[in-house]
């Protein structure tokens, strides 16, 4: 199913010079880039986004982290585009991700895992929302889809 999902290169990755990278593996991929910026994270924004693990141990590294330096928020759009970025970026703890994967390539720590990405279609739809405004999601047609996806 067609869905659009929120990726963050993370601090961690943006400081390391992996961002272009990072995205150019997903781009490769064939999803489809809908937005994308370049920011400091307000608190706020990092509160609200990381909402769902509030009270865990690692929340306030989380939070910490996320607003220590710039980060890069992209939307990616495509068929199943949720689960195929999370395979992409790979299991959430480095050392278990396989390798080929972004985070079984690059990273060694959970807390320095790299990126963010969406964990369901619902997740996708409410992250977009969060992290970017309505007319920041471009609306493009993109030659290349017949050579991508058997059905338009
Ligand atoms: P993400 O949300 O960042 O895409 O990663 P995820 O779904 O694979 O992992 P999630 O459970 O949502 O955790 C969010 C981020 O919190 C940090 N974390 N640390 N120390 C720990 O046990 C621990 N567990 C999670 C990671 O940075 C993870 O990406
Ligand atoms: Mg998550």
């Amino acid at each position: 199913m067609r869905e659009r999902t929120l990726i963050l290169v993370k601090p961690e990755a943006v400081q390391r010079g992996l961002a272009g990278r990072i995205l150019a593996r997903l781009e490769a991929r064939g999803l489809k880039l809908i937005a994308l910026k370049f920011l400091s994270v307000p608190l706020p924004m990092a509160q609200r986004h990381y909402a769902v693990h509030e009270g865990k141990p690692f929340y306030d590294g989380l939070i910490t982290s996320i607003t220590s330096s710039p980060v890069v928020a992209v939307v990616f759009e495509g068929r199943d585009a949720v689960a195929v970025v999370r395979a992409t970026v790979g299991a959430t703890d480095p050392v278990a991700a396989a390798p080929g994967t972004i985070r079984g390539d690059w990273a060694l720590e959970i807390g320095r895992n790299l990126v963010h990405a969406s964990d369901s279609r619902e997740t996708g739809e409410s992250e977009v929302a969060l992290w970017f405004q309505p007319e920041e999601l471009v609306p493009w047609e993109r030659d290349t889809d017949r050579w991508i996806s058997e059905n338009q």
